[in-house]
C-alpha cells in the first residue's frame, strides 16, 4: 500500500463491486452486469479526485452486492481493523452495490474498532450509463472520508449529496439516483462541493463503543427472517426454529402477527429460542410492554435485515433473551 507523506490526507479505497463497477450497453441505465470494473479503473473516471487526498485503491471482492455473504462482512471488517492501526492512514471509502449496502454499513458500524472515517458509497447507474452517478458519489465519499468532521461519527453512507448514518440508512428507491434516506430521521448532513456539513448524529452505540468483537469469530450464528402476511403458514416458524439459531419476524404494523403465529412465537421464546419482532412497514417503532418471554425481543426502529445482523452478533456473546433485548435498546 503506497501512501504519500504530504499535506493531503491518506485515504484507502476498498472496492467490493456493485453497479458502481457495472458495465452494460453504452448509455443504457438499466441493462448491465454489476461488479465488473476494478476500483482503480472507476477512480480513473472521477475528474479531480486526486487533488482531494492521496488515494490507494484495491478490490477485496468484486460482486453484485446480493452475493455478499456474512463471511465477506467479516473480511471487510477485519481488513479495516488491521489497516486502521497504521497511523499513516486517515480514512476509508468502500465502493459497494446499493442493494445490500445498508447491511454491510450496519455490520461495519458494529464491528470496526476505529474512530477514523469509514464511508460507503455506490451508484444506481452503471459506469457505462449516460450520466452515471458513481463518479460524483465516489468524489463526495472521499470529501467526507478526509474530513475531520467525519471522525468518530460511526460508519457513514455518502450518496447523492447526502450523508447518512449506517444504523438508520435505508434504500428507498430501486432505480432512482436519490436512492437512500433515513425516513423519520432525515439525513445527517450534506456534501456540497469540497465541503462537508453535518446537522445530526446517531446516539446509538457504534465502532469504538461497540461490544462486538470479531477477533475469534470466523462464522456468525445463522439467523433467519420470516415475513408475516395475511394467512401466512405457521409451519415456516417450526422449520426455521430447527434450521437456525434465531428468527427475526418481519411483522405487520408494530411487529404484529396473527394469533397462530403469536402463539408459536410465545412457545419459542418460552423455550429460550431467540425471536426478534421487527416490522415490514417502512418506518416506525416496534416496542412492547409485554415481557420478552411472552412477546419476543423488540427491534425498535431496526428493519428486519438490520435486526438480523444485530441478532447474529448478539448470539456470538449470549443466548439470554433478556440480555439480547437490552442490547437491542443500545444499538
Ligand atoms: C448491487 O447491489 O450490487 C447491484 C445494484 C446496485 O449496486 O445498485
Amino acid at each position: 500500500m503506497i501512501l504519500q507523506k504530504n499535506k493531503l490526507k491518506n485515504i484507502v479505497i476498498i472496492g467490493t463491486g456493485g453497479t458502481i463497477a457495472g458495465v452494460g450497453e453504452a448509455g443504457n441505465t438499466s441493462s448491465y452486469v454489476a461488479g465488473q470494473i476494478e476500483v482503480n479503473n472507476i477512480l480513473d473516471a472521477v475528474e479531480g479526485i486526486t487533488k482531494l487526498a492521496n488515494l490507494s485503491a484495491e478490490n477485496i471482492i468484486n460482486v453484485d452486492s446480493c452475493d455478499i455473504t456474512q463471511e465477506d462482512h467479516i473480511k471487510i471488517s477485519n481488513y479495516i481493523n488491521e489497516l486502521s492501526k497504521d497511523d499513516n492512514i486517515d480514512g476509508f471509502v468502500i465502493t459497494h452495490g446499493t442493494d445490500t449496502l445498508e447491511e454491510t454499513a450496519y455490520f461495519l458500524n458494529l464491528t470496526v474498532k476505529t474512530n477514523k472515517p469509514v464511508v460507503i458509497t455506490g451508484a444506481m447507474r452503471p459506469a457505462t450509463a449516460t450520466s452515471a452517478d458513481g463518479p460524483l458519489n465516489l468524489y463526495q465519499a472521499v470529501v467526507l472520508a478526509r474530513s475531520e468532521k467525519a471522525i468518530g461519527k460511526g460508519v457513514l453512507v455518502s450518496f447523492c449529496d447526502c450523508i447518512y448514518g449506517a444504523r438508520d440508512v435505508h434504500k428507498v428507491s430501486c432505480f432512482r439516483v436519490n436512492a437512500f434516506d433515513q425516513k423519520d430521521f432525515g439525513c445527517l448532513g450534506y456534501v456540497r462541493g469540497d465541503e462537508v456539513y453535518f446537522y445530526n448524529e446517531s446516539i446509538k452505540l457504534h465502532t469504538t463503543e461497540s461490544e462486538f468483537d470479531l477477533k475469534n469469530v470466523q462464522k456468525l450464528p445463522y439467523v433467519a427472517i420470516a415475513c408475516f402476511f395475511a394467512d401466512a403458514d405457521v409451519e415456516i416458524l417450526d422449520y426455521l426454529s430447527k434450521t437456525s439459531k434465531g428468527i427475526v419476524i418481519a411483522g405487520a404494523g408494530c411487529g404484529e402477527c396473527g394469533k397462530i403465529w403469536s402463539k408459536k412465537i410465545k412457545e419459542l421464546v418460552k423455550n429460550g429460542f431467540p425471536v426478534v419482532r421487527s416490522t415490514r412497514v417502512a418506518s416506525g417503532l416496534v416496542a412492547s410492554e409485554k415481557s420478552v418471554n411472552e412477546y419476543g425481543i423488540c427491534a425498535g426502529t431496526l428493519p428486519p435485515h438490520k435486526a438480523h445482523i444485530l441478532l447474529s452478533l448478539c448470539l456470538t456473546k449470549t443466548n439470554d433473551l433478556e440480555k439480547i433485548n437490552e442490547i437491542f435498546k443500545k444499538y
